[in-house]
């Protein structure tokens, strides 16, 4: 059941790192050693600022959600600390659970506190009491950590009715997810959380103003929060000076794949994907990059020139999502690998609305006989399946069925799958 003890981070310990800085240095138990590395610095800065501080801050620095949708954070926050209705809720999105991404897990596992802290910053910015983190079910070493680090804060006055002695009152509850990809999906999340089946609702109304059970609510990736520790620590002049103008900040990436040395790497904005690919040893060979994970697209060997940045994977058609990139050899069967993303979707299909249910199942089973036929025959199931995309992406209500075909589309028209 426990998932393998030493979390690949081929970088662990280097100097220059912002958000992997304390994994593998610090003792992921010890608040003592939280601290002694940095820990509630910012928390402490955040109380100096103030709430409407926090969020310029934020703002200024540029952050956006590195949950894969790179929504601009001082902006949600914003608009959720300006909500009139009140409670306000903080949820943390931990369900990382898009193929190929495994960067919160070494967060989480690694420098729990730095999680805790974040958390308690977001809520005090945006004038939430209660933070949920929505776990993935399938992290029980980082729920084991997480629950320690809370327990911890809680009893030496980092968390509860008075964080700090500072008149604020914040705490942190963890939920856990039961294995469905669409839990992670946020609006999916609340009703999890609710105790209704995990099925995305419509947007808007955005969380911001109506999220877990009605109130607003900010929710963030776990990355993202981690982000704003060092927004706050060097101030937003330095941190947007990190990358590029559009994307600032440092990024994680989840190498996997035929690489020689897998695992969470941190990088600027602005490095290239052959940059990255090189660091993590590139195998000879190589047919094709997966970027931004099953709901993202492939890439050709001879693209490797693409920044690595929101606006530089958009400029090249295609995405950086969560920060997924497999690289594949030719020994990987293409039309095997397709099926498998294929059956993915339509496993984690919620079922809710036709175009996804149906769609998912349609574009598997069109898959399935391409793989067997050739010429003419082909060519109809491939305009089947353009046929089907379409209406996935055009009418389905949440982000799984709009890009349920994107990685299929990518593998026919960029890497010339079937012919
Ligand atoms: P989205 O673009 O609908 O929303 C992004 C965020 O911005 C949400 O929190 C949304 O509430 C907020 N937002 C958008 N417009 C707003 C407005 N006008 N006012 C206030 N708030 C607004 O994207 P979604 O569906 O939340 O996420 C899709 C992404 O999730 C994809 O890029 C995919 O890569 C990624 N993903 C990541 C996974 C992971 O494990 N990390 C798993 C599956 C998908
Ligand atoms: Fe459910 Fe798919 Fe519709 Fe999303 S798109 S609500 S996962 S059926």
């Amino acid at each position: 059941e426990e998932p393998p003890a030493a979390l690949a981070v081929p970088q662990a310990g280097e100097e220059e790192l912002v958000l992997l800085r304390r994994v593998g240095v610090v003792d992921p138990s010890s608040l003592d050693d939280y601290r002694a590395h940095g820990g509630y610095t910012a928390l402490r800065r955040a109380f100096e600022l103030g709430p409407a501080g926090v969020i310029r801050e934020v703002t200024d620095s540029g952050l956006v959600g590195r949950g894969g949708a790179a929504f601009p954070t001082g902006r949600k926050w914003q608009a959720t600390a300006s909500q009139p209705d009140h409670p306000h809720y903080l949820v943390c999105n931990a369900d990382e659970s898009e193929p190929g991404t495994f960067k919160d897990r070494v967060l989480m596992e690694g420098d729990p506190y730095a999680l805790v802290e974040a958390m308690t910053i977001a809520g005090y910015a945006t004038g939430a009491h209660r933070g949920f983190l929505y776990l993935r079910g399938e992290y029980p070493r980082a729920l084991r950590r997480l629950e320690h680090a809370i327990t911890r804060a809680r009893a030496r006055g980092f968390l509860g009715e008075d964080v700090l002695g500072q008149g604020y009152a914040f705490d942190i509850e963890i939920r856990r997810g039961a294995g469905a990809y669409i839990c992670g999906e946020e609006t999916a999340l609340f009703n999890s959380i609710e105790g209704y089946r995990g099925e995305p609702r419509a947007k808007p109304p955005f969380p911001v103003e109506k999220g877990l059970f009605g109130k607003p609510t900010v929710e963030n990736n776990v990355e993202t929060l981690v982000n704003v520790l060092p927004i706050l620590t060097m101030g937003a002049p330095a941190y947007a000076a990190i990358g590029t103008e559009r994307s600032t900040g440092p990024k994680l990436f989840c190498v996997s794949g035929s690489v020689d040395r897998p695992g969470v790497y941190e990088l600027p904005f602005g490095a290239t994907l052959g940059e990255l690919l090189a660091k993590a040893g590139v195998r000879e060979r190589l047919r094709a990059v997966l970027l931004g994970g099953a709901a993202g697209g492939f890439v050709r060997p001879d693209e490797l020139d693409i920044p690595l940045t929101f606006e530089g994977t958009r400029e090249a058609g295609t995405t950086l999502g969560s920060g997924v990139v497999m690289a594949f050899d030719d020994t990987v069967p293409l039309p095997q690998l397709l099926l498998r993303i294929a059956e993915f979707f339509r496993d984690e299909s919620c079922g809710q609305c036709v175009p996804c249910r149906v769609g998912t199942v349609r574009q598997e089973e069109a898959l399935h006989r391409i793989a067997e036929r050739t010429g003419a025959a082909a060519a109809e199931d491939i305009a089947l399946l353009r046929e089907v995309g379409r209406a996935m992406r055009d009418a389905s209500i949440c982000g799984l069925g709009q890009t349920a075909w994107n990685a299929v589309e990518s593998a026919i028209d960029r890497l010339g799958a079937y012919k």
